[in-house]
């Protein structure tokens, strides 16, 4: 079977506590109203609490498992938010059974030699270097879990180069090289595993922003390409270690 067209069951991710960054809009808010469904407790992370609280409600009329909020703005938590996120999630929780790093900013579409510095240094933050530091904070609570699985969210530039996605671009590739890295250290933790998926092509405001002349209505929902993150998610994702997948053929 292509993980990619998993079908979850009812109750797949029963008694799991996933955390998703970026869970207030787009392919995160998706992805946490799917794990939410397959019977997770979602720790909805992102910078807009009322936007998070619309999610927050949605899940609550799906009659789904009660989720959790976790303001995080990426572009300015200093150390302390870092460590008393963990620490609450180690209070609350016990443990991390999944974390998806969902949340990212586009930037500038623009020449490398015209690229704006200060836009250039935030994207670089907010894509790569705050997921490095949540995973390096929460690894912790993902080493009581049984079972944990972590998740970079990448793009298709992130192994195909083409001009003008500048620091979007670098930050994916280099979620990448994290990746590796990160699943190569934990080799011998048979208990946590580490992947990258790229989502594809979804009818998001980032793709809007990205391609303005194109036809929303041509793109698929966010919601239709879950099924490999739900598959990375749940224990039958457990063999796979360190991988690259595509959510779309
Ligand atoms: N859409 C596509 O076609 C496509 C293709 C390939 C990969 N991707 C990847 O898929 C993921 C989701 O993208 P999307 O299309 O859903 O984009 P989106 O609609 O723009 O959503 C981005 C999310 O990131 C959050 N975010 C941005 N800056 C943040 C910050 N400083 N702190 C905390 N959260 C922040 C946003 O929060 P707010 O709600 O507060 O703005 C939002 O929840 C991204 O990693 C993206 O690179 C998307």
């Amino acid at each position: 079977m292509n993980p990619r067209d998993f079908t979850p069951r009812p109750g797949l991710l029963a008694d799991r506590v996933i955390m998703i960054t970026g869970a207030s809009s787009g392919f995160g808010r998706a992805l946490a109203l799917a794990c939410a469904g397959a019977g997770a407790g979602v720790i909805l992370c992102g910078r807009n609490s009322a936007k998070l609280e619309g999610v927050y409600d949605e899940i609550e009329a799906l009659g789904a498992p009660q989720p959790a909020i976790a303001l995080l703005d990426l572009a300015t938590a200093v150390a302390a938010d870092y460590d008393g996120l963990a620490q609450i999630i180690q209070n609350e929780f016990g443990r991390l059974d999944g974390l998806v790093h969902a949340a990212a900013l586009l930037g500038d579409r623009s020449p490398i030699e015209h690229y704006d510095v200060p836009t250039w240094c935030k994207v670089m933050h907010v894509n790569l270097t705050a997921p490095f530091i949540l995973t390096q904070v929460l690894l912790p609570s993902l080493r009581k879990s049984t079972d944990a699985s972590v998740i970079f969210v990448s793009s298709g530039v992130a192994r195909n180069q083409r001009p003008f996605w500048g620091a979007y671009a670098v930050a994916k590739t280099g979620l990448e090289s994290l990746r590796d890295m990160l699943s190569q250290e934990l080799e011998a933790e048979a208990n946590i595993r580490v992947n990258s998926v790229n989502p594809g092509r979804m009818r998001t405001a980032m793709r809007a922003a990205a391609y303005p002349a194109e036809d929303p209505n041509t793109l698929p929902a966010p919601a239709t390409v879950t099924g490999v993150f739900l598959y990375l998610l749940s224990a039958d994702g457990r063999s796979a270690q360190g991988g690259y997948f595509d959510a779309q053929a």
